[in-house]
């Protein structure tokens, strides 16, 4: 028997504009530890490894940052704080329910585009 591979994977946005920037982005002063406390929950939880957790570079939400993807299903989390996280471990990761009202909005995660549609579009 093989090493099992994750049930989940949850990628945290972690990028920060530089100070001055007008840009908002998913990390700052306020929201600079939502990570760690991302990976202390599953740690807390014992899920660490099942649900591996994922520093990731931007993901062009930043309007509604803090984000974080969800995959399994493309789920993608926005306006985030650490109660947020903990309730999204809880009833989604270990329940199987999907937090319906922290989901970003659906203008603004609308179904993917396959990389073959898109050529079509383009016209290659
Ligand atoms: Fe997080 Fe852009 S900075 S989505």
């Amino acid at each position: 028997m093989g090493v099992p591979q994750p049930a989940f994977y949850i990628f945290k946005c972690e990028q920060s504009a530089p100070p001055g920037m007008p840009k908002p982005s998913c990390v700052n002063a306020d929201t600079q530890d939502l990570f760690q406390h991302l990976a202390q929950t599953l740690m807390q939880k014992g899920i660490m490894g099942t649900v591996q957790p994922i520093r990731s570079s931007c993901m062009f939400r930043c309007n509604v940052g803090p984000v974080m993807l969800v995959e399994p299903g493309h789920v993608m989390y926005s306006s985030l704080t650490k109660e947020k996280i903990t309730e999204i471990v809880e009833k989604h990761i270990i329940g199987g329910e999907v937090v319906k009202e922290y989901v970003i909005p659906e203008e603004l995660w609308d179904a993917p585009i396959t990389p073959a549609d898109m050529m079509k579009q383009m016209g290659l």
